[in-house]
């Protein structure tokens, strides 16, 4: 209602309260309370408003009004406290009338799958286990000492850059003497030198995981997954070494592929060789005739093995004239890759869940 220059302060704030009074019953909701608190009351609200009238009226007529003002501004308040019980408890009303079917399952759930690559890994330990071997873990973050010393790969020797390491700064706040010099492990190799220097000989094991360096590109990621295979005890030979990864292969991938070493280096091997298996996807029970996936060679590369050298166990308390072994680092993500078929090295590591809910977990 327009006010009319007529009207006293007394009456435009009466004629306001009115207003307001009538308004309060269509007001539904909190929001809309809160609407009609500011339009009346809020900073520029109609009542805040007339009280800037307090100053233009006589001195004389400034008390009256000063109570006329208080006395619609408490009524409204009033007024707002009783709507906002009702329309809280009104609400409250509804919802304990609301029926709700505990049993009601909306979409099924769906239950998430184990990544490919963890699924190789746990079929790797599967068959590595019934082969007689334990699984042993070793951190991601590790010192150098276990990376490379311990394996005989010494400071100056170019297998450090050859593993395209990822170097640790040491933290500041430490004393340098006393900080271990840290890398992103490189290669699952550090756990063979953990598991002697903890257990000693007779030890059997495989170590899978995590490792990481610094290349990147449609082959290679800077992370990728290894399995690391030791074999410690009196009279291990090279022969045990193939027998066990025929064995491997056999049970990994079926099919009686065949495998092969070629002679290579690696300083803590002597002698060293690097392991292939014939390539799955184009043998014909026989003989792998070559494709895409093997460059046309028909063999694929699994890693490097070889017997520990002497050098290894010395370093990690091992007597080298009573024991031999063997060691074997092969990647993992391409062993996923085989196992399930899929063409690009980037799918392991996207994390795209059109590509991985396509592996369910067995
Ligand atoms: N650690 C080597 C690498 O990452 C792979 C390897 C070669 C591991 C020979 C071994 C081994 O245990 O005997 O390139």
């Amino acid at each position: 209602m327009a006010a009319d220059a007529q009207q006293t302060p007394q009456q435009q704030l009466d004629e306001q309260l009115r207003s307001f009074e009538a308004a309060l019953p269509d007001v539904a909701d909190e929001p809309g309370l809160y609407e009609l608190q500011v339009r009346f009351l809020g900073k520029n609200g109609a009542v805040t408003k007339l009280r800037r009238l307090m100053g233009k009226v006589p001195p004389s007529e400034r008390k009256e009004l000063g109570k006329a003002f208080n006395r619609v501004k408490q009524a409204m308040e009033t007024h707002l406290a009783t709507r906002a019980g009702e329309l809280a408890a009104a609400a409250r009303e509804r919802d304990l009338a609301r029926r709700v079917d505990l049993t009601f399952i909306p979409d099924p759930p769906r239950p998430g799958t184990l990544h490919p690559i963890t699924q190789t890994r746990r079929e790797l330990e599967r068959v590595f286990r019934r082969l007689g071997f334990d699984v042993a873990d070793g951190p991601h973050v590790e010192a150098e000492l276990y990376s490379f010393d311990k394996l005989n790969i010494l400071p100056d020797h170019p297998a450090r850059d050859m593993q395209d390491t990822f170097f640790i700064e040491r933290p500041t706040h430490l004393d340098h003497a006393d900080a271990p010099a840290l890398v992103l492990r490189p290669h699952t190799s550090p756990v063979q030198a953990r598991t002697m220097l903890q257990h000693g000989a007779p030890v059997r094991i495989v170590a899978p995981g995590t490792t990481f360096r610094r290349d990147d590109d449609a082959t290679h990621s800077p992370m990728f997954h290894q399995i690391e295979g030791l074999y410690v005890d009196r009279n291990v030979t090279m022969a045990d070494l193939k027998a066990t990864l025929y064995a491997f292969v056999e049970a990994f991938f079926g099919r009686g592929l065949g495998v092969r070493f070629r002679p290579s280096y690696f300083p803590f091997v002597e002698p060293g060789a690097e392991f292939d298996m014939q390539c799955p996807f184009c043998f014909d029970g026989q003989l792998s005739h070559g494709c895409g996936l093997c460059k046309q060679s028909g063999w694929i590369e699994l890693g490097g093995s070889g017997m520990v050298h002497p050098a290894v166990f010395e370093h990690c308390g091992i007597d080298s004239s009573v024991y031999t072994g063997w060691a074997f680092g092969f990647g993992i993500d391409r062993m996923a890759m085989l196992r399930h078929g899929i063409p690009h090295l980037r799918h392991n590591f996207e994390g795209d869940l059109r590509v991985l809910e396509q592996f369910t977990s067995p």
